[in-house]
């Protein structure tokens, strides 16, 4: 009986909370988008070890061109995703 009327209580707090705050319960699309670090773990471990071009240092241009051949080597990924990649190289292992 308690554990019940607890429940109710925790259940009816959220419901208010999410009228009160309809901005909290909606998607925010910057915070879809997937961390820079990631995206490029995940997109480009798929072939060979990460090492390979944390061992590089180039600038945004060459960066650019790599992740192009890249893409000829098969790497599949969106020109989005390849833009925000370019970015996150450049700046971390930048020259
Ligand atoms: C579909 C497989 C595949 C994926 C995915 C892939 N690569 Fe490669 N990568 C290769 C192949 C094959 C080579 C060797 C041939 C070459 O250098 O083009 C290579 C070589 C490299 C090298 C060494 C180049 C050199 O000159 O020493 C770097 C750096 C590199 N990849 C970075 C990346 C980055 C950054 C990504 C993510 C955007 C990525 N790779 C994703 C296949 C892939």
């Amino acid at each position: 009986m308690t554990r019940f009327f607890r429940f109710g209580l925790v259940r009816a707090t959220g419901i208010l909370l999410a009228a009160a705050f309809p901005a909290l319960s909606q998607e925010t699309p910057a915070l879809n988008q997937p961390a820079p670090q990631a995206l490029f773990e995940l997109t480009c471990s798929q072939c060979h070890p990460l090492d390979l071009p944390r061992s590089q240092r180039m600038n945004k241009e060459e960066w650019k061109s790599l992740v192009e051949r890249m893409r000829s080597n098969g790497c599949v990924m969106t020109d989005q995703d390849a833009a925000t990649i370019v970015e996150y190289l450049s700046k971390e292992y930048g020259r």
